[in-house]
């Protein structure tokens, strides 16, 4: 299996990327292979593919108890901590998980707002199901899963009297959650403390809720480990990540410092997400980083896609499409409205091929860069080696910039001053 990059842009230099942009790709990529970067302790991602065959048997083993025992779990998580989880459900089963699951509960995913109307509204919902909560907090101590947590267990207690506790998981870090986990005699899974939340959807933040769904968590972390093996083993070589990472700088120098990450289908949407959270959390630092700015296509297309034609030049555009359908879907007979029945039996495969390289064509063709990254199918190796790629990529860019990838000062800025501001209450 190998992914593809690339280039249908004009403003690369004859003979390709300028050689100190790839040396200092190359050298950003030693330090992660070395493990000596910046930031070097917080490098457990890499290790993630390793995981123990235990650990998977019993991620797996929980799955099915939880699975049997309720009809409908929400992960309870914000950022890093959950939009991988989603990503993956999108991606490798399908954005209408929900509708089309008979064996595996429904997943919905909360805790990512202070909004007292969606959670009275989640709170309706989830009292007319066989309930289970699944938290994710690698801190345990972020106030917007927190008080989605709180209501949601205390309608589980009210509910189902001491017996709530079995159906409640807990993945986290340690600190106040761990004990408070170990103290009601919730099951609890680690997020390992050199794993930082938008690193950790291979860690058991992503796996245990992939698991709930019925996903191959194995195959995830086989793909992940072909990428990390693919890209980081091959030392002084500028492999596809680097090669990715050097391209993006070179754009920003250029004088377009937002990425808009074109997704061609709406199973890609949340990993859109994932992306934008990864890299922004990631290269956002010092007044400098790219914005990322993900995008649904062929939607946005009537929409943003103006924008990015003819608007401010500051942006150049990376399309993620996949090589391979699950289905074979051809265009219907019927509705001759349209002008369309030229194209009767033709697969919407062939279609969106063709939708892809329009979009290229307009949009270079109006001197905006366009990069092309393209997977195979929507497995979950394809997943796995994808979040690898873009993790590392993502590591890369920022260490290029002389940025640290793994903290959030920022973040950490917000959460600070609302903990604050929330003490004036208490
Ligand atoms: O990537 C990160 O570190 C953040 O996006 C966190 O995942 C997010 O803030 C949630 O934090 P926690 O898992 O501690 O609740």
């Amino acid at each position: 299996m190998a992914i593809g990059l690339h280039t249908d842009f004009a403003l690369l230099p004859p003979g390709g990327l300028p050689h100190p942009l790839s040396k200092r790709a190359i050298t950003a990529l030693g330090g992660l292979r070395r493990r000596d970067c910046t930031g070097s302790d917080m490098l457990g991602w890499l290790c993630l593919p390793d995981q123990p065959e235990s650990l998977l048997d019993e991620i797996e083993a929980e799955a099915r108890r939880i699975s049997a025992l309720c009809d409908l779990v929400v992960v309870v998580g914000v950022g890093g901590s959950s939009l991988g989880a989603q990503a993956a459900l999108d991606f490798v089963a399908s954005p209408y998980y929900n509708q089309l699951t008979k064996t595996r509960p429904q997943v919905l995913f909360s805790g990512d707002h202070i909004d007292g109307d969606t959670l009275c509204d989640l709170l309706t919902l989830s009292a007319e199901r066989r309930l289970g909560i699944c938290l994710v907090s690698k801190s345990g101590t972020t106030v917007e899963p927190s008080l989605t947590f709180r209501a949601l267990e205390h309608h589980l207690f009210t509910r189902y009297g001491p017996d709530a506790a079995r159906r409640i998981l807990c993945i986290c870090g340690d600190g106040p959650l761990s004990d408070y986990t170990r103290h009601k005699g919730y099951t609890r899974f680690a997020i390992p403390e050199d794993v930082g939340g938008r690193y950790s959807t291979l860690s058991p933040a992503g796996l245990v809720p992939m698991a709930l769904c019925g996903l191959d968590i194995r195959g995830a972390l086989k793909g992940a480990k072909a990428a990390r093996q693919a890209y980081l083993d091959p030392e002084g070589a500028l492999t596809l990540p680097a090669r990715y990472a050097a391209l993006r700088q070179l754009l920003a120098d250029q004088g377009r410092p937002v990425e808009v990450m074109a997704m061609f289908s709406p199973a890609l949407g949340a990993f859109g997400n994932w992306l934008q959270q990864l890299f922004a959390e990631s290269e956002g630092k010092n007044g400098g980083g790219i914005l990322p700015l993900p995008a649904a296509y062929t939607a946005d297309l009537h929409a943003l896609g103006q924008f990015v034609q003819q608007g401010n030049p500051i942006v150049f555009e990376t399309m993620l499409t996949l090589s391979r359908a699950r289905y074979d879907c051809r265009v219907a007979p019927g509705g001759g409205f349209d002008g369309l029945n030229a194209l009767v039996g033709q697969p919407l495969d062939d279609l969106c091929r063709l939708a892809v390289e329009a979009v290229a064509r307009a949009h270079s063709e109006a001197g905006v860069p366009v990069l092309h990254i393209s997977a195979p199918g929507r497995d979950a190796e394809v997943f796995g080696w994808l979040v690898m790629f873009f993790q590392m990529s993502c590591a890369v860019g920022a260490l290029m910039a002389g940025i640290n990838p793994f903290d959030q000062p920022g973040v950490e800025d917000y959460k600070a001053h609302m903990r604050r501001l929330f003490g004036g209450l208490i």
